[in-house]
């Protein structure tokens, strides 16, 4: 058992706080914001995340896990601090780090004997060595401490299970007494520890997170090439798959990758390579990919019926992907606007994301959680999220809602059989059109 303080209660601090009280540790997790601390306290959980609920409320319980604003406190009680603030994007595509800035002058302030400092945030190569130097500078006396980068990878609306079963953990320390101690309380997690410097782990996350992307865009730039020869990408992806030395997985067409880590990531991928004069080129294809993707809903649309003024979308999923309620670089922040601005009317479905997304579209559209509901009235439909709703709709139920029986699905949500059975109008992304 050791006593361990969390920075942030984001995605990130909130998760591991949580995972690592779940395995036994003492955990206090502490934020800025009063509310969100006296409602974590009564077990209110501020994302939507399934399963975190309960397993934050028995620890909770059995006085593991506490949720604090006196981060001074929490810092001097704990040996480990781990800090998991967020690290938005500038306009110039750089990581900000004011947040991880003012948490290391606070450790350095309050280091009262020796810790180790975990950085979970994702940040860029070399914001270990600054934390440590920040550290020293505000610190008193000669108190001894390390810095470690032990990256998340955890993914939204499986954030618990990810943590919990990790597929490995990245530790990269500046001693082997600090590494230990962050192998130590990774043991009950049972999965396998790469052990590197600062920097290679620092670096590992940006890698893995700019690959998984360019595996999306590379797959949506070969569905584009299938729409033109006749193939369909569903099919191809499976049969890239099956090679092990490629796999399977993140290799769905669609409308592209959105989220809180993919498109921030890149960016600040391509930012990092250029401050040593590298000029990343591949990402910034991998970037230029996923923005046309977006926008590939639209321009179906508009080849189907070429006038969308006065008609009424159904549009099926707002958040960036299912079991989220996130809206952060969702799709649909750029395919409303763009529908609206053709003189569209929009019901919009999600049974999670409404209210994060009326944040962005006010009264502009529609917000409904049941899905046929969305349909009724409506003259043809979109899909942007493959939600479970969406994925178990009933084809000629749709059709018979639908005033003109066209679905532009921009997840690949249905067999193109199917869909013709149903006597639909159905272009998806990277495969044949049905009854074009
Ligand atoms: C991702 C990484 O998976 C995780 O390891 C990291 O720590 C944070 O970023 P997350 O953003 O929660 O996690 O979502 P993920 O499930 O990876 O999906 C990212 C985006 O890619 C979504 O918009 C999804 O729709 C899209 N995607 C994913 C595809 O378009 N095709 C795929 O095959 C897979």
């Amino acid at each position: 058992m050791k006593r361990i303080a969390v920075m942030g209660t984001g995605y990130v601090g909130l998760v591991s706080g949580t995972c690592f009280a779940e395995i036994g540790n003492q955990v206090t997790c502490c934020d800025i914001d009063e509310g969100k601390i006296q409602r974590l306290n009564e077990g209110i959980i501020p994302i939507y995340e399934p399963g975190l609920e309960e397993v934050v409320k028995r620890n909770i319980k059995e006085e593991r896990l506490t949720f604090t604003t006196d981060i001074p406190s929490a810092i001097r009680d704990a040996e480990i601090v781990y800090i998991g603030v967020g690290t938005p994007m500038a306009e110039s595509g750089e990581a900000d780090l004011t947040f991880v800035k003012n948490v290391a002058k606070t450790i350095g302030e309050n280091l009262n004997g020796y810790k180790v400092i975990v950085n979970k945030s994702t940040v860029p190569v070399g914001t270990g060595k600054l934390v440590q130097s920040i550290i020293k500078e505000h610190s008193t006396g000669n108190v001894e401490f390390d810095v470690v980068s032990n990256p998340e990878f955890l993914r939204e609306g499986s954030a618990l299970e990810d943590t919990m079963n990790m597929e490995r953990a990245v530790i990269g320390a500046t001693s082997d007494k600090a590494a230990n101690i962050i192998k130590e309380i990774h043991e009950p997690f049972n999965t396998t520890i790469i052990s590197t410097n600062l920097e290679s782990a620092e670096m590992i996350k940006y890698a893995a997170n700019a690959f998984l992307a360019t595996k999306i865009s590379f797959i949506n730039d070969i569905a584009n090439i299938c729409e033109r020869v006749g193939a369909d990408v569903t099919k191809v992806a499976e049969g890239m798959g099956l090679d092990s030395r490629i796999g399977a997985k993140f290799l769905q067409a669609g409308i592209g990758y959105g989220g809180s880590c993919f498109p921030k990531d890149t960016r600040a991928l391509i930012h990092i390579a250029e401050q040593v004069d590298y000029d990343f080129k591949m990402m910034k294809a991998v970037i230029n990919t996923n923005e046309y993707q977006k926008m590939k809903v639209v321009t179906k649309l508009k080849d189907i019926i070429s006038e969308l003024k006065g008609k009424t979308i159904a549009v099926l999923g707002l958040a960036f992907k299912p079991n989220t309620d996130d809206m952060r670089d969702a799709p649909s922040l750029e395919i409303i606007p763009a529908l609206l601005k053709e003189g569209a009317k929009i019901q919009a479905f999600d049974p999670i994301a409404k209210e994060a997304a009326r944040l962005h579209f006010g009264d502009a559209i529609s917000y409904h959680t049941d899905v046929y509901e969305t349909l009724t009235n409506a003259d043809v439909c979109v899909i942007l999220t493959e939600w479970k709703d969406v994925l178990e709709l009933d084809l000629n139920k749709v059709h018979s809602l639908l005033s003109k029986p066209v679905i532009v699905d921009g997840r690949n949500c249905f067999d193109l059989k199917e869909a013709e059975a149903a006597n639909l109008i159905y272009h998806s992304i990277g495969r044949p059109e049905v009854n074009s």
